[in-house]
């Protein structure tokens, strides 16, 4: 595995994020409410969407079946996560939440088997809506940007997973280079902001521009993983116009023993 080139990066004033242009928390999920009718066609024209949400879960290298496997999908909005997950563990029981009713509504009007189950809640309230550990991996694909606390969702999730157990975090997260700053405000400005406004949606994709850009690079964000009490803490790339711009971040909730179920097995890529 391939270890993504970073170097430690601060925004500049310049390109951090005024508040007042990042939604939160209610006003956030009202927004992805209102984005899911147009979600799914929107994901569909980026380039390796759902091949790079795969390859970030088949980066959790559980074994091939998942069979008797307890996995939770946090923020999989549409279910293009779940589907991924689903894909690469096909026997696990998946337990998939969101804040958004809207995004959910839409997840769960697809086809799933029995052992996916949907809860609408915040990330931050898993207890109160009864997602209860332990479980065996925990998979956020574009969620810890959007969330107000990173810090406490990465310590939340260690807790709910058994000592050993996965983490997989799929996420803009910049390299530090300058050059991948300015690929990704390039696509905001010619593809992304233009389609949001065309779907009504220019706050979201708006958010969605400047929220990469002030949030933690993927060395930066691996340093965080480690902090909430992770260890086998490494990043790996994403190929394609997303080299450098979205990153796997992988851990392992630490005690020193990993379970004799998750030995072996499973694609590095
Ligand atoms: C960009 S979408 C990603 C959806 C899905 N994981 C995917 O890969 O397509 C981010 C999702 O995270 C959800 N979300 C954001 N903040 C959240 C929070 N604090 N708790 C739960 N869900 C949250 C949003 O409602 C949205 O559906």
């Amino acid at each position: 595995m391939t270890p993504a080139r970073t170097t430690s990066h601060e925004p500049s004033a310049s390109h951090r994020p005024h508040t007042g242009e990042l939604l939160h928390d209610e006003a956030l999920a009202a927004a992805f409410d209102h984005a899911a009718r147009s979600y799914d066609r929107l994901v569909a024209a980026n380039p390796g969407y759902h091949a790079h949400l795969r390859r970030s879960a088949r980066r959790l290298r559980l074994p091939a079946s998942g069979a008797g496997l307890r996995l939770l999908d946090l923020g999989c909005g549409t279910g293009a996560s779940t589907a991924a997950l689903l894909r690469t563990v096909p026997l696990a029981e998946i337990t998939a939440v969101d804040a958004s009713e809207g995004m959910l509504e839409r997840a769960a009007a697809k086809r799933w088997p029995p052992t996916v189950r949907f809860v609408h809640a915040p990330v931050e309230r898993l207890g109160a809506a009864g997602v209860n550990g332990p479980y065996d991996a925990a998979f956020a694909a574009y969620l810890f940007r959007n969330v107000s606390d990173p810090d406490a969702v990465l310590a939340a999730v260690r807790a709910l997973l058994r000592p050993g157990g996965r983490l997989a975090v799929h996420e803009y997260t910049l390299s530090g280079r300058p050059s991948d700053r300015l690929v990704w405000t390039a696509v905001c400005r010619a593809v992304v902001l233009p389609a949001g406004t065309l779907t009504g949606d220019h706050g979201l994709y708006r958010h969605l521009w400047r929220s990469v850009v002030g949030f933690d690079t993927a060395r930066e964000f691996a340093a965080r993983v480690r902090r909430a009490g992770f260890d086998q803490v490494r990043t790996a790339p994403m190929p394609g116009w997303q080299t450098g711009i979205v990153h796997t971040v992988l851990g392992r909730a630490a005690d020193g023993t990993a379970s004799a179920r998750l030995t072996g097995q499973g694609e590095a890529g």
